[in-house]
């Protein structure tokens, strides 16, 4: 695509990212987030491409679900199928997404079994081919592709400079490799290494580092030593989602009781409103110790939470807790 019309071209520089994540980065999630912490871009749950295609794409549909208030947002394809991907790639450039991305980090077992995710990185021939069926399948939009360093052993020169030589709008590194999994520490200075191949081979693609960044604030300070484009923050937002925001301090813990309270209850209200039974209020327990974690009432609260069994019961448990009257806070909170 034409680089002044992407979208990182517009993005503050070093940007704070949203990272995907499954079953935590849907429509609702984001627009919480965008609301309190206001990153720079955001991503969809990775989506299956094959899944996007078949005629009964209903369920899989949901994970492009939007709202216009959550742009900047790049859409996250997975998948092994180059034809698939074409045909998501046309209906992500439909819904009217800032972007595409590929998921070749992903490195739970079922993904890598069916040679997806970070299973791309051993057939970097067929990632080749799924990079191109994307371009042509969404050729106004700008492509990036999420990955690890390598598969047992960082192999930066092979792989991140294969994906260089594809002329990629973006390269997300998670600094680790795919057999790592979590453990270990992120490797940044590799980091490095991607920046100076990439302004040997595609000086036009921006790098976003990810991997074990606790606030916005914290990526801030490190952009002197690892000077990448953009910083991407996942787990420590599930921890605490005013960590996306820049203002130093910024922390849910600085909230008073009753705003945490508050800020869970608009999080489950959104939820009913987007999803009433299509997806089950589980997904919404996880957020219970991001909101309330710390609180004094969270250990009468979090039993009661996790017992729920409806979006109704939740919020009436909150409710009671004190929270009907407070609006969620705005992203200024510091
Ligand atoms: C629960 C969970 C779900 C995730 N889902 C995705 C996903 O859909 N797509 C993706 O590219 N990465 C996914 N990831 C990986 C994260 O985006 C990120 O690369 C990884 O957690 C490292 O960043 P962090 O150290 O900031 O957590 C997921 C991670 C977790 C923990």
């Amino acid at each position: 695509m034409s680089l002044e019309r992407s979208v990182y071209r517009r993005l503050p520089r070093p940007f704070i990212a949203m990272a995907p994540m499954e079953d935590i980065t849907d429509t609702v999630f984001r627009r919480v987030l965008q609301r309190i912490a206001a990153p720079d871009l955001m991503y969809t749950e990775f989506a299956w491409v094959n899944g996007l295609c078949s005629p009964k794409a209903t369920r899989f549909k949901d994970r492009l679900r939007f709202h216009s208030d959550e742009r900047p947002l790049i859409a996250q394809l997975w998948g092994r199928d180059p034809e698939a991907y074409h045909g998501a790639a046309r209906l992500v450039a439909e819904l009217g997404y800032d972007g595409v991305d590929i998921n070749m980090g992903c490195a739970v077992k079922k993904i890598l079994k069916r040679g997806a995710g970070a299973g791309l990185i051993e057939t970097p021939e067929l990632a080749r081919e799924i990079i191109a069926a994307v371009r042509s399948g969404a050729p106004d939009l700008p492509v990036g592709v999420k990955t690890r360093l390598g598969t047992r052993s960082p192999a930066v020169a092979e792989w991140c400079g294969f994906l260089l030589e594809q002329r990629l709008d973006a390269l997300c590194v998670h600094a680790r490799t795919a057999a790592q999994g979590y453990s270990g520490e992120a490797d940044w200075d590799s980091l490095n290494a991607v920046l100076t191949l990439r302004d040997r081979i595609a000086p036009q693609t921006f790098i976003i580092g990810n991997g074990d960044l606790e606030t916005a604030h914290e990526a801030l300070d490190l952009h002197p030593r690892y000077p990448v484009d953009g910083f991407m923050l996942a787990r420590a937002v599930v921890r605490d989602p005013l960590a996306l925001n820049r203002v130093p301090g910024s922390s849910v813990s600085r909230l008073s009781e009753a705003e945490r309270i508050a800020l869970f209850r608009r999080h489950v209200s959104l939820h009913a409103e987007e999803w009433g039974g299509r997806r089950q209020v589980g997904v919404l327990k996880r957020f219970v110790s991001t909101y309330l974690g710390g609180c004094s009432r969270y250990a009468t609260l979090r039993p009661a939470l996790l017992r729920s069994e409806s979006h109704a019961e939740m919020l009436g448990i909150l409710s009671a807790a004190g929270a009907e009257a407070l609006e969620m806070p705005r992203c200024s909170i510091g």
